[in-house]
């Protein structure tokens, strides 16, 4: 049967760097409780003129690089985003044109943390119903651009980073097994930006009063995700007869490390067979798994025949998990 593989990564982020220490300069803060509550100690800030299409477009470079592949062999192109170059049009379509993918249709998904999965799962759909062989996916944020500067209970937590992976059709063992996603729109004010859309559009007034910013009720938030992402995991093992044992590694999505580490001890797995990397980047939304992932295949963290399970928990709220075989 015919399924997708993911054969080239790639990732890109941002130069300058933000550390806890420069937090506690711009808000009342200190370096220790955003490591001890986070694990995060520094993040990366986007340049001025750069959007997502951009940082997007250097790490899909890298990721057709690894794929052996050229813009023009690409059929679709999906960018996960809640920071879009433009609300039109579409960053993907950006992209598009920045990498002269000119074969390849172009759409956006907003499914805010877990959107690289949802990406993932739409493409592997696409692969599977054999519609196309050749997708690019892209995790792009810049949510330095939504941060409220003086809001100290979420802008120590975020960061802006690119990842992106080519998926091609496959008839091997190897790729991706299982993808699910789920989501539950009653709980959309966990996490949210209140204006700029059709409900309250921009005006003088809701920039005066900073709500083009994200919100986030952060415990409530961090509750639902250790209870949702503890049984999604387990379902996602059983569900493909695979134990805890047999996975190589785990990649979740960067927001937290104690929620990080619940997901793993529930699983079972020690946190050497984790990958973390949110103490450089902190919490990069839809960038983080692609990001996290394209470090493990660099730094030799995965080989082939590995079982490898992504799982993401976001604003929607969503959630989302996939297991591959790389
Ligand atoms: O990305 C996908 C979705 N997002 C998440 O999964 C994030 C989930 N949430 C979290 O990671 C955590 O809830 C946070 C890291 C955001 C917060 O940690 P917490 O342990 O839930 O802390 P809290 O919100 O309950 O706040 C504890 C205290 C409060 O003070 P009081 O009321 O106890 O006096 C906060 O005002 O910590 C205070 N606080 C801070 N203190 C110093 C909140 N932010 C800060 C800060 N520095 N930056």
């Amino acid at each position: 049967m015919v399924h997708s593989r993911i054969t080239g990564t790639g990732s890109y982020l941002p130069g300058r760097v933000l550390t806890n220490y420069e937090l506690e300069q711009m808000v009342d803060t200190t370096d220790e409780w955003i490591r001890d509550r986070t694990g995060i100690r520094e993040r990366r800030i986007a340049e001025r003129e750069q959007a997502a299409s951009d940082i997007g477009l250097i790490a899909s470079k890298e990721a057709l690089k690894a794929a052996g592949l050229k813009p023009r062999d690409i059929d679709l192109i999906i960018v996960a985003t809640v920071t879009p170059d433009m609300p039109l049009p579409s960053t993907a379509c950006f992209l598009q044109d920045k990498l002269g993918a000119k074969n390849a249709a172009a759409f956006d998904i907003n499914a805010a943390c877990s959107g690289f999965i949802y990406a993932l799962s739409v493409a592997d759909a696409y692969i599977r119903a054999k519609v196309y062989s050749r997708i690019l996916i892209v995790g792009s944020e810049v949510l330095s651009r939504i941060t409220d500067w003086k809001d100290r209970t979420t802008c120590v937590l975020l960061g802006d980073g690119a990842g992106a992976a080519v998926l091609e059709a496959d008839r091997s063992k190897r790729g991706v097994i299982s993808v699910k996603i789920h989501a539950d729109g009653s709980k959309w004010d966990l996490l949210y930006v209140p204006a700029g859309g059709s409900r309250q559009p921009a005006s003088e007034e809701t920039v005066g009063t900073r709500l083009h910013y994200l919100k986030m009720r952060g415990n409530e938030t961090f509750k639902v995700a250790v209870r949702t992402l503890e049984k999604l995991v387990v379902d996602m093992l059983e569900e493909n007869g695979i134990t805890p044992d047999d996975l190589s590694l785990l990649v979740p999505h960067q927001a937290n490390h104690r929620i990080i580490s619940a997901t793993a001890k529930r699983l079972g797995i020690g946190m050497e067979r984790v990958m973390l990397n949110l103490d450089r980047y902190g919490n990069t939304s839809a960038a983080s798994i692609p990001i996290a992932l394209d470090e493990a295949v660099r730094t030799g963290r995965i080989k082939e025949g590995d079982y490898i399970l992504l799982e993401a928990f976001g604003g929607g709220l969503t959630w989302a998990s996939a297991l591959i075989r790389w």
